[in-house]
């Protein structure tokens, strides 16, 4: 028996062993195929194409002619290259697919393809309708990057990305520009909509699940903003001063969990400088680190205008200019002529941009359909949102919405004009936004006619007498903005408390890109007519034994320490997606257990946070020696803040507020649930970590109703020879649907890189010897279990080059 078994063993390792040489030699084989594809191609091609394909064929979305006006010479279809050739294929390719930001050139008797890149990142962003077609190009407007994180379940941001994939490969595009991941520093960054977090491992683990979702249809990603670019006042110049820990342990952290573990086909680099050198002319960031350190295998491309030397940008690996203007080949064709750009280097970057191509629908000649299913794809989005929703406040069970509820009075604006995602590229033109009164009336409430009527028509009055914007690109950037509220005075409020059954109060926030939010009443603050609402509507319902609830429309973080106590409950349904109202009544109404957890902290006032006193940055250059924010590339924005300096350092978000103790609305990780959870039996497989440590914990549902919970793992690393926050998130899981009474054990691994310090000194990833703490929290200060592992010897976890030092010396807050 014990023979015959042996011998079946070992036929199947032979057989196995032989099919994974198989495999691996036809792998290989198809690469090296693709590879000397690529070299021949390149052997056939003349420098005018070679420049022509590593500079984009500029931008031609349909704009109104007084935004053209704004734009330089190459943009918006003006200034076309001399070469009839040339200018002919860009008119051709333009019309491939309208509205995409971008193409790379198409050589068609070279077996060259072009490559369609479409913003993101809350789905596929496309012109609807087009001249001379009935038919219509809707895409699926997704949550917003902060509410998929705040999900904390990577299986199912997976799935918004396989649907969000799915809907650019049936409309005929190649790469989506997304995901976006750059690290929420501070709450009034005007895209941290788009953003993931204030922690890299939140950021990099839901951004490989994005991209890892997205290709899986076939189709490319574009991981973006590489790199700090964290703020949008100047962003087209600012230089970021910051050290090379800070760098390495925030914010490129998130980026190199998601080249490693997902490969996104390519990596758009930002706009900013680090440390004097624009992003994308930056070796050190884009080959020392990306592709030495990381082994990245795509291409990379500028974000739309950034940089300002070709030349530069090619050298150091940017490997192509998007959107491309004629000057920028000429300038590429001049530099080979004069020997500044070696033509090596361009067969390099022409080569990279090629590999991706043959991978890519458009090269492959894809039948696409122009019809994805919107309607399954609508519930994908209708039930992410729903479990990115984060529950602040709940107090006596205000919510679930008791089942003998039906009438709603629905205050606030929002509440009938719903804010579906944030403005600028990453708007996505849907078909429809389910508002907050339509997911009511949807989900079998009747919200108060009176107060519905009354509300359109204040909302039609104000658009009436809304100032029409003198800068009509700036109001394309910025998107819709909530109208301000009308005044609900005491009595007004009390006739609705006399016959709806429970107030709702929606406070609405938009934001966008090219500009950054403020600490202002309107805006970070609710002002004092939203105050009163809350306020008035509050005490009317309260007076008679009735609850009023707010819910908040907003891209990111807003103040609530000062009116949170007025009401019973507060639900951060934040930018759902196309399907909003329908996704906050399904956790309104209890439908849906909301299990979504805060992946940025909610601070007490603005002030508080570690970076308020260096955002957006400083009008003048503290340091003269540093060279000047030069005024290249195409810019309507401000040119100063002229650098920021990130005296922050790692400090940032709970590594801050929970190292310095400092008191705040709503810490990281937080999240309330209909029901309880209990945390037990915390098990390590040893107490001595060498290298990796696994571990168990035991989650159980302790209430009456079935629901999820995000289970935090954090290290608290002793500060040796460098200083180390109060804790690091290390690891996450979310458990499955737990019943009443039901229970999950838990497994997690952590290896020393999860927690691993930067050692400036020697350019190493080092966990210093000493006691250790393992910390099980369902936030990061409700620690449920903890237990100690030692290290004996330092450990390292890799050395990486030098790279990306600041010139001068940074004023840190981890050296005080
Ligand atoms: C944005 C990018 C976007 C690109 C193309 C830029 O202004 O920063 O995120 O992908 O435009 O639309």
């Amino acid at each position: 028996m014990r023979i015959k078994w042996l011998r079946s063993a070992m036929v199947f390792t032979v057989v196995f062993s032989m099919f994974l040489m198989a495999f691996q030699l036809k792998t290989a084989s198809a690469k090296s195929t693709d590879d000397q594809k690529v070299q021949q191609i390149i052997s056939k091609m003349t420098l005018e194409q070679k420049a022509q394909l590593v500079i984009g064929t500029g931008m031609f979305f349909e704009m109104p002619d007084s935004i053209k006006a704004l734009m330089p010479p190459g943009f918006g279809g003006e200034g076309d290259s001399k070469d009839p050739v040339y200018s002919e294929m860009v008119k051709r390719i333009r019309k491939y697919l309208p509205g995409s930001a971008g193409n790379s050139s198409e050589f068609t008797d070279l077996g060259i393809a072009t490559q369609v890149l479409s913003d993101g990142p809350a789905g596929l962003r496309i012109q609807p309708t087009r001249k001379g077609d009935t038919k219509t190009y809707y895409c699926t407007a997704f949550p917003i990057g902060t509410v998929l994180a705040s999900t904390w379940d990577t299986d199912l941001v997976y799935k918004v990305g396989q649907s969000m994939g799915n809907e650019v490969k049936e409309y005929g595009s190649d790469i989506l520009l997304a995901p976006a991941i750059n690290i929420q520093r501070d709450p009034l960054c005007g895209r941290n909509f788009e953003y993931y977090s204030e922690d890299p491992l939140v950021a990099g683990k839901t951004a490989a699940a994005m991209i890892k979702g997205i290709q899986s249809n076939g189709v490319g990603t574009s991981l973006k903003h590489f790199a700090a670019n964290n703020s949008e006042t100047n962003r087209m110049s600012v230089n970021t001063i910051v050290s090379e820990r800070a760098l390495r342990e925030i914010y490129l952290k998130g980026f190199e969990i998601a080249v490693k573990e997902a490969q996104p086909w390519t990596v758009m680099s930002s706009y900013n400088k680090i440390n004097g050198t624009y992003t994308s002319e930056s070796n050190d960031l884009l080959t020392k680190i990306l592709r030495t350190d990381w082994d990245f295998k795509g291409y990379v491309m500028t974000d739309w205008g950034g940089g300002s030397d070709v030349v530069a940008q090619m050298i150091a690996g940017n490997d192509m200019i998007q959107p491309g203007q004629p000057k920028q080949i000429a300038d590429v064709i001049a530099a080979v002529k004069d020997g500044k750009l070696d033509v090596k280097i361009l067969d390099r970057n022409v080569g990279r941009i090629l590999t991706i191509m043959m991978k890519a629908p458009r090269y492959n000649k894809y039948p696409y359909s122009n019809t994805p299913d919107l309607k399954a794809h609508a519930e994908v989005t209708r039930q992410a949102a729903t479990d990115g929703m984060v529950l602040l406040k709940n107090d006596k069970n205000a919510l679930p919405i008791s089942s003998g509820v039906k009438n709603i009075a629905a205050f606030g604006n929002t509440s009938y004009d719903f804010i579906a995602g944030g403005s600028g590229s990453g708007d996505v033109n849907e078909a429809y936004t389910i508002s907050l009164f339509e997911g009511l009336t949807n989900g079998g409430y009747t919200p108060d006619d009176v107060l519905t009527t009354v509300y359109g028509a204040y909302m039609d009055h104000m658009r009436a007498q809304a100032p029409k914007s003198n800068n009509p690109l700036m109001a394309l950037m910025m998107g819709k903005q909530p109208i301000s509220e009308m005044t609900i005075t005491p009595d007004l409020a009390k006739k609705f408390a006399d016959k709806d059954d429970i107030a709702l109060i929606t406070i609405g926030r938009n934001a966008g890109e090219g500009r950054d939010r403020t600490d202002t009443e309107g805006d970070f603050r609710l002002n004092k007519t939203e105050k009163d609402m809350i306020k008035n509507v509050a005490n009317a319902f309260h007076a008679k034994g009735k609850k009023a609830i707010v819910v908040l429309n907003i891209p990111g973080v807003v103040e609530v320490a000062s009116w949170r106590d007025l009401v019973d409950a507060v639900l951060v349904a934040w930018q759902p997606g196309q399907e909003g109202g329908n996704s906050v009544v399904d956790v309104l109404s209890g439908k849906v257990n909301p299990s979504g957890k805060l992946a940025a902290t909610f601070p007490l006032n603005y002030s508080e946070a570690p970076s308020a006193k260096n955002f957006p940055g400083v009008a003048e250059k503290s340091n003269k020696k540093d060279d000047a924010a030069d005024l290249s590339g195409f810019s309507f924005m401000r040119r100063t803040p002229w650098e920021v300096v990130y005296e922050d350092d790692i400090y940032v978000g709970y590594r801050y507020y929970n190292t310095f103790k400092v008191p705040v609305a709503y810490e990281f990780g937080y999240g309330l649930s209909y029901t309880t959870f209990d945390y037990s039996n915390l098990k390590l497989a040893s107490t001595n970590f060498s290298g990796k440590l696994t571990f168990t914990v035991d989650v159980k549902n302790t209430g009456s109703v079935a629901g999820r919970e995000a289970v935090q793992i954090y290290v608290g690393s002793p500060s040796g020879k460098l200083k180390k926050p109060e804790e690091t998130l290390a690891a996450y899981a979310k458990t499955k649907l737990l019943n009443p009474g039901e229970s999950q054990t838990v497994s997690f691994t952590i290896e020393t890189k999860d927690f691993a310090s930067f050692n400036e000194a020697t350019s190493s990833w080092i966990a210093e010897a000493g006691n250790y703490t393992l910390k099980v929290g369902a936030s990061s200060l409700n620690i449920k279990q903890t237990a100690n592992f030692k290290i004996g010897k330092e450990l390292s976890a890799g050395k990486v080059t030098k790279a990306l030092a600041p010139s001068r010396e940074i004023n840190k807050l981890v050296s005080k």
